[in-house]
């Protein structure tokens, strides 16, 4: 798995870089770059494996991955926005509104929003039809009942009296960083027109490991490895899985909802490797 991800990760870079000496050259251009460098590129890698699964060529899929992360980037810079998180530090780099200023962070993430969805235009991809299917679905994981939703929820959670219990929590993860993960996992069968279930679970159970453990990480992670700060979380009083779990309560249920991810993928049969890899290095990562 990890030569596959490091080979990923380097060719959406390509990809993004190449997408962004298209604009025009400048603060924005610049900010949006900046952006995109570094991170796990897990989501990609959730999407070239999806597409293998399904025969989909890697030229096809790789428009899909970059779209992917560009989006997700975005995500990132408006998450650490002063309004926000209010976070300076992402990847091991000051966050964009640091290094530019709030404006430019706010109108880098506009942009790669919208290249994300012009990269899905590509016709390397595959017929109109299956564009419109992945523009579609991608548009309802991150927007106002998906993404941006869990964004929504966690922000007023946050300034709320009473704080989320646990069917709240699961509710605003399973949008907030739930759905793009699941497009991410469902799109090689949305390209192939295949049946989505198994991967549908597979992500569902998956993108809530992987936030618990986002959750497990602001509490015991190292900022240097993690590259963000660290102990935010308490700090703004957010209701985390940790926080009602406690810390062994909350890697237990990490660890038996990745059991339930690797035993969707049945069906795959050995093709499922590497997403049965990703599944347990989904908690075991540091970073
Ligand atoms: C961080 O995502 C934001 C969450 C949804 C928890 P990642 O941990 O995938 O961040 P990068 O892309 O690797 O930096
Ligand atoms: C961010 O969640 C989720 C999205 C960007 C959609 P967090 O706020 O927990 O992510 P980090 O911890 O800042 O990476
Ligand atoms: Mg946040
Ligand atoms: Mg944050
Ligand atoms: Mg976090």
């Amino acid at each position: 798995m990890d030569r596959r991800m490091e080979e990923v990760r380097s060719q959406v870079e390509t990809i993004l870089n190449a997408a962004m000496t298209k604009l025009p050259e400048g603060e924005l251009s610049d900010a949006m770059r900046y952006a995109c460098v570094g991170g796990k590129k897990l989501r990609a890698f959730l999407v070239m494996e999806s597409a293998r699964l399904h025969n989909i060529a890697d030229d096809a899929a790789f428009p899909v991955a970059a779209a992917v992360e560009a989006l997700h980037a975005y995500s990132l810079i408006h998450d650490d926005l002063p309004d926000m998180d209010n976070d300076d530090l992402r990847r091991g780099m000051p966050t964009v509104h640091v290094q530019w200023s709030p404006a430019t962070a706010i109108l880098a993430g506009d942009a790669l929003q919208t290249l994300a969805f012009e990269l899905l235009t590509d016709p390397a991809i595959g017929d109109e039809a299956v564009r419109l299917r992945l523009v579609k679905s991608f548009a309802h994981a991150v927007g106002g009942s998906g993404m941006v939703h869990g964004q929504m929820m966690d922000i007023a959670a946050e300034n709320a009296a009473v704080p989320l219990d646990l069917a709240g929590i699961s509710r605003m993860q399973a949008a907030k960083t739930g759905a793009l993960i699941s497009f991410a996992a469902t799109s090689g069968a949305l390209m192939a027109d295949a049946e989505t279930e198994a991967l549908r679970i597979y992500a569902a159970k998956l993108g809530l490991a992987f936030q618990i453990h986002d959750d497990i990480l602001d509490v015991t992670g190292d900022q240097e490895t993690i590259g963000k700060r660290v102990g935010k979380d308490a700090e703004a009083g957010k209701a985390t899985f940790v926080s009602l779990l406690g810390l062994e309560g909350a890697r237990a249920r990490e660890a038996e909802l990745i059991d339930k991810a690797v035993a969707a993928l049945s069906p795959y049969g050995d093709a499922a490797g590497n997403l049965r890899d990703l599944a347990r290095f989904v908690i075991d990562r540091q970073s």
